[in-house]
């Protein structure tokens, strides 16, 4: 038992299938020990046919919010009473708000990418980032960076329509900024040799496939670029262990998983989470 539950605990929680391995419960709930709120933060997996009568039962049972997780972040969004602009643009949901008996959808994946840059003191202001991968985390932080300033945002992809979609996204709705292209050597030497800010947002190099890399030769890098992966197990995937050999500055994905947490614990509480217990979060993984 994280901490004792009574007949005031209020209830948070993260719906996904599957949700067994979560990390979710885990910083959530540290963030209320540390916090001395009297909140538990619990895993539902959900099926899709479920999905709706769920998020009813939420509404119904009185609870603060909860995190929506694969597959239910877009599949979410008809049962909302509400969505943040920046949710739309990315086409996601995975926070939901429920206040006075409306449920609101944020997203927080796009703010915890810059945040995790910002505990790394990078700033995203006319910066030139490329993207490899296309998916849904591809999308949400590459709008958050247009909407955060960025002067060029290139996205690669193995399948080329998926990463014209996100810079048609960015182009169209915030600022001609964007292009899309194919992932291969050569191309990737054409935009990512002087780059400031190069990001893997695909699953290549993840736990159990972790001697993976999405990119076979990474000469082409120099130090004055940030390289950063989403993956965060392993802490150095073989894509970050290259960027470092080229003298890069490196970022894993585990900054932006918890500052995505902390940003929605922030949406639901009105507490600003201090220093110190970022601090100790970053060390349970
Ligand atoms: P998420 O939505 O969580 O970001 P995703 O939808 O699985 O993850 O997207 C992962 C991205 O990695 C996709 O753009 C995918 O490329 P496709 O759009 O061509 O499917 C890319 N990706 C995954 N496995 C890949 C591989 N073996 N080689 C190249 N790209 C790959």
């Amino acid at each position: 038992m994280i901490h004792s539950i009574n007949g005031k605990t209020k209830v948070l929680a993260v719906i996904g299938n599957p949700i067994e391995h979560s990390l979710s419960p885990q910083i959530h709930n540290t963030l209320c020990k540390e916090l001395g709120l009297n909140y538990v933060y619990v895993p539902f997996k959900v099926e899709t046919a479920f999905l709706e009568e769920a998020v009813k039962g939420f509404k119904a049972a009185g609870m603060l919010g909860f995190n929506v997780t694969i597959p239910h972040k877009q599949n979410i969004m008809p049962y909302l009473d509400e969505i943040t602009p920046e949710a739309e643009l990315m086409e996601a949901v995975n926070t939901v708000k429920i206040s006075e008996g409306r449920l609101i959808g944020y997203n927080t994946d796009g703010i915890g990418f810059i945040r995790s840059l910002k505990a790394n003191d990078v700033d995203v202001k006319e910066k030139k980032v490329v993207i490899i991968g296309a998916g849904g985390a591809s999308r949400g932080i590459a709008v958050k960076m247009a909407l955060e300033g960025a002067a060029e945002i290139i996205i690669l992809n193995r399948t080329l329509e998926k990463a014209q979609e996100i810079s048609h996204v960015i182009n169209s709705k915030i600022k001609k900024i964007a292009k899309a292209d194919h992932m291969n050597q050569e191309i990737l030497f054409h935009y990512a040799n002087n780059c400031d800010i190069f990001i893997n947002t695909t699953p290549i190099g993840m736990y159990p496939h972790e001697n993976d890399c999405p990119i076979e030769d990474m000469n082409f890098l120099t130090e004055n670029t940030v390289v950063c992966d989403l993956i965060y197990n392993p802490k150095k995937t073989v894509f970050l262990k290259k960027a470092e050999e080229k003298g890069c500055k490196i970022i894993n994905g585990w900054g932006m998983l918890l500052y995505q947490a902390i940003e929605a614990f922030e949406i639901w509480t009105g507490i600003t989470v201090n220093k110190g217990i970022i601090d100790l979060l970053y060390n349970i993984n």
